[in-house]
């Protein structure tokens, strides 16, 4: 793994730990089990994830790349990058984006993404790294551009979360974060319900041998605010123009927004 004293700054060197889960309810002691979750199920994380989502994920990753800032040498930010997925798409595919950093609580999903990249040519551009996407460690106006798939559900504080996203992010900076939802459809609705509350937690139980944790980040699939709600949050956070896109008839939405109104085409 190529570590680079990188634009994130110095303040990257002591980042502050894991604080857990977005479920309000979830009491401090089980905070721990949440990010201890990820460590125990990330040997099978991406097999799940590609195997369960009938590797629409991998289309759902790209769709981001249509909505990245224009220009050179954007400096890019993926919070709870887990084993890098998204931050890998990008920087494979979209040229600009000189320099990635990605964040996550869990050292297990961290490692095994570092895996992923040491040996490829691009690995010099990537540093993943622990971090805290509620505490990020890195100056005011540092990237042009911040990521997050399938992570905000996941920490503690949102509100705080998207608003850590505004400050790290330079004027015209854009956030992006792709979140499951549900479709708007009854009838589609129904059937993805069904399959997340009976199908999915099942397979993916017996696949990483831990249906547990997979029941439970069903079930904040089910209590995450989406659509105009959740745009409502971004928008409270300080972003402009901010915009939701439903992908594959809702089972998943990006949002996207702008630090400042720039441009025209988002
Ligand atoms: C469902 S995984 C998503 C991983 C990756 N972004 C992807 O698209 O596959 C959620 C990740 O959020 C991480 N996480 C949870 N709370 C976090 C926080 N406060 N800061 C950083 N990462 C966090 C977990 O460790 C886990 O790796």
């Amino acid at each position: 793994m190529h570590y680079k004293t990188l634009f994130f700054s110095n303040r990257i060197d002591s980042v502050g730990f894991l604080s857990g889960v977005f479920v309000n309810q979830v009491a401090e002691e089980s905070r721990e089990k949440v990010w201890k979750m990820f460590d125990q199920i990330s040997p099978k994380y991406d097999l799940v994830n590609h195997l369960l989502s009938f590797g629409i994920d991998k289309y759902w990753r790209r769709q981001l790349i249509h909505h990245l800032p224009k220009g050179e040498d954007v400096r890019l930010l993926d919070l709870a990058t887990g084993t890098g997925d998204q931050l890998i798409t990008i920087v494979k595919n979209a040229k600009q984006v000189n320099t990635a950093l990605g964040l996550d609580m869990s050292l297990e999903m961290i490692r095994r993404g570092q895996r992923k990249i040491i040996d490829k040519p691009y690995a010099h551009q990537i540093t993943l790294m622990e971090g805290d996407a509620t505490a990020i460690n890195l100056l005011e106006e540092s990237v042009e551009c911040v990521t997050m798939s399938f992570g905000i559900r996941n920490v503690t504080d949102v509100d705080k979360c998207l608003e850590e996203c505004f400050r790290v992010l330079t004027p015209c900076g854009r956030v992006m974060i792709l979140e499951f939802s549900l479709p708007r459809n009854r009838i589609i609705r129904g059937l993805h319900l069904f399959y997340l509350r009976h199908v999915l937690p099942n397979l993916a139980g017996w696949i990483s041998r831990n249906r547990k944790a997979y029941q439970y980040l069903n079930n904040t699939v089910e209590s995450f605010p989406y659509g105009e709600a959740f745009c409502d949050k971004i928008k409270k956070a300080g972003f402009y123009r901010v915009k939701s896109y439903p992908l594959t008839f809702g089972i998943a939405t990006l949002y996207v927004g702008e630090k400042l109104p720039c441009g025209t085409d988002l």
